[in-house]
């Protein structure tokens, strides 16, 4: 079955789609010893807090090794690499010299630099519970863009600022640790206004072509029960809705804009600053019911039960190293319900995640996953979805957050003590697909 789907021919997608692999500084460039410290370096010197008691100190070390990594993207053949720059990195001596040298690098590999402004690694001294925490990230925003502005082809304000909520300072199990549950509700307005500042710093300081990585997936009823459907909504009111909402309608979901702190109405407006294209992240969609009273452990995570909903498993459907179910068609179905949500309001868009963590250099799971969600992306296309480009994650294994190095979503194999770089049967894959549609 999977051989058949992968030999099929990969239809064309439209002439200057944009093909791409994404990364994180925090996840591989170690050299912690040449920035500032961020909250991840905090959280992992913390007992407990990653699986395999790993830190990202040296990672991929691509902070020395870039020029490999570099060869390994041109060699694959895609487009752009999207990359993020580290805050702390940043505001520490020297520090945008190494992006400097990475952006001339893609450049003179014809390889069009994308970049994430924040990815997670907030410098120890702020917190996104402080609302000036928006002021400063638009501050760093305006440094990076001066210095790199004439050879980025794209911006990304912020990675996930879901994620970074909901894992960091609702449920703890991520960088800062907190565990606020609905008072982490700040943490979300307060990025959601960061990244309005940020567009227009990057305007002002003459940059364009920006948008954000959100995460979205659909979110499956466990079953046509009221209850089960409510919390099926209630759960995709704060997962998806409540970011994408409020930079594309300008407003958020119903009773929801009561929570925030300020004056939301007038943050609502630099929110819903006008953006280039909207960035997609994509793994898995989620079927959730009703609360069932007792802790439940799912895809890594332990949620507590005073959540008003639960995450359930959804069935016979293969799933990754990770546990997280492989669901192609979903990818579909997340695009085309966009496409209908937000109409003319949504500006191109570009999946700047999809990938899954499987173990081995022989990957062919990996190949029938990427394979099974360009063709459900190609299908949203064909429905009329405006979609532009396409991002693996990721180009390299690296340090997946709390799961350490455990986890491995890279087309290349990293090996962790050498720090040698292997590419997988996935990476020809892609250079093959990236040839034959150009
Ligand atoms: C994040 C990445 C992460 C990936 C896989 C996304 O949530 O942006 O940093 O490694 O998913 O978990």
């Amino acid at each position: 079955m999977i051989r058949r789907m992968v030999t099929n021919p990969m239809p064309q997608f439209p002439a200057g789609f944009l093909w791409g692999v994404s990364t994180s500084a925090h996840q591989i460039e170690g050299a912690a010893d040449a920035r500032e410290p961020s909250v991840w370096d905090v959280f992992t010197a913390e007992p407990g807090r990653v699986k395999d008691g790993s830190t990202a100190a040296v990672a991929c070390d691509s902070y020395h090794r870039y020029p490999e990594d570099v060869a390994l993207l041109a060699g694959l053949g895609v487009d752009a690499y999207r990359f993020s720059v580290s805050w702390p990195r940043v505001d520490s001596p020297g520090g945008l010299d190494f992006y400097d040298s990475l952006v001339d690098a893609l450049c003179a590999a014809g390889v069009r630099p994308v970049v994430t402004l924040f990815h997670w690694d907030l410098p120890v001294a702020l917190d996104w519970l402080e609302r000036d925490t928006a002021s400063r990230f638009a501050d760093h925003v305006s440094v990076v863009a001066e210095r790199l502005g004439d050879r980025v082809a794209k911006w990304i304000t912020l990675n996930e600022p879901a994620e970074h909520t909901l894992l960091g300072h609702a449920l703890g199990v991520h960088a800062p640790g907190r565990r606020l549950m609905f008072d982490a509700l700040p943490v979300a307005h307060h990025q959601l206004l960061a990244h309005g500042l940020a567009v227009r710093a990057l305007r002002a300081a003459g940059a364009g072509d920006i948008g954000i990585a959100n995460s979205h997936g659909p979110t499956w009823a466990a079953s046509e029960k009221p209850e089960d459907r409510q919390a099926a909504e209630f759960y995709d009111l704060l997962l998806n809705r409540l970011f994408s909402d409020p930079l594309l309608i300008g407003r958020y979901p119903e009773g929801i804009g009561e929570l925030m702190p300020g004056d939301v109405e007038a943050d609502l407006k630099v929110i819903a600053e006008p953006i280039d294209w909207y960035g997609i992240n994509y793994y898995a969609p989620t079927r959730v019911g009703a609360p069932q009273g007792a802790e439940i452990e799912f895809g890594g995570l332990s949620l507590p039960a005073e959540l008003p909903f639960t995450v359930r498993e959804i069935e016979d459907r293969p799933v990754t190293d990770f546990g997280w179910p492989v669901v192609p068609e979903a990818l579909t179905e997340l695009l085309t319900g966009f496409a209908e949500r937000y109409g003319d309001r949504l500006p191109p868009v570009l999946i700047t995640e999809n990938g899954c963590s499987y173990e081995g250099v022989d990957d062919q799971e990996r190949i029938a996953y990427l394979d099974g969600h360009i063709r459900a992306l190609h299908r949203a296309v064909e429905a009329g979805v405006d979609v532009r480009g396409y991002f693996v994650w990721s180009l390299l294994d690296n340090f997946e957050w709390a799961e350490g190095y455990a986890r491995r979503f890279g087309l290349v194999h990293t090996d962790f003590e050498t720090l040698e770089r292997t590419p997988k049967a996935s990476y020809a894959w892609l250079r093959d697909l990236l040839r034959a549609q150009r």
